[in-house]
């Protein structure tokens, strides 16, 4: 019996990612999910789970250490890694936008200084529009920078979007949409076909359940 290593992000989407893996059939013990274990095997023995930081899935997958992952479209346009995606999945539904504290950041006089997490995705969201900038780029709390003048921007990923209301800035711009994807490292999918399509397949069917109410 194949055996897969699933990389799981740890955070928002990490509750939700579980329960989705759940309803697909892996059988997961709360015991083991109540640990701070980074590692924890389903009690069918097929599938071994580990607990990474979002930006590291893509690493752990495509370096072959995990056959498959579950990962945000943000962290897959901002690293580009070489990874099949075979599935977009209905959890960690978000958008990634350009916001600030008034919309008046077009009107500034030369570069116009963006915070983000993101440069890849900042850079090339104004320069397709030919807007110069100057990034500056954070790990965290971007928030707080065009707060603080540290930027006049940020280019930032918005679920309920209460993080911005609480810090006094508002949408100037969605840049796009994102939501999980289901990952799979190139040599996984060849050589361990069958237990990756069953996933693949039984994945899909919890999702569309979950979509449809049932
Ligand atoms: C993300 C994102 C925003 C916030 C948006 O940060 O960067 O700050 O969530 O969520 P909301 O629209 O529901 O308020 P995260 O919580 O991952 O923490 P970080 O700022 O430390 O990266």
């Amino acid at each position: 019996m194949t055996n897969l290593t699933l990389a799981i992000p740890k955070g928002r989407v990490q509750a939700d990612a579980l329960r989705l893996l759940q309803r697909a059939g892996l059988r997961l013990s709360s015991e083991s999910l109540s640990t701070r274990r980074l590692a924890v095997e389903d009690e069918s023995g097929r599938y071994r789970l580990i607990f990474v930081k979002p930006t590291d899935v893509p690493v752990y997958v495509e370096h072959g250490v995990a056959d498959c992952g579950i990962v945000g479209r943000d962290v897959l346009l901002e690293w580009e890694p070489d990874l099949l995606q075979p599935l977009a999945l209905d959890i960690g539904v978000c958008r990634i936008v350009v916001a600030a504290k008034s919309e008046a950041i077009w009107n500034q006089f030369g570069m116009l200084r963006v915070a983000t997490k993101y440069p890849r995705i900042a850079a090339k969201h104004f320069g397709a529009r030919g807007v110069a900038v100057d990034l500056i780029e954070l790990s965290g709390s971007v928030e707080l920078a065009p707060v603080l003048g540290l930027a006049d921007c940020i280019v930032d990923l918005v679920e309920t979007g209460r993080t911005l209301k609480e810090n006094g800035l508002s949408i100037v711009e969605v840049i796009t949409q994102s939501s999980a994807r289901l990952v799979v490292n190139r040599a996984s999918y060849q050589l361990k076909t069958e237990a990756v399509g069953q996933l693949i397949r039984s994945v899909e069917q919890a999702s569309q359940r979950r979509t449809n109410g049932d």
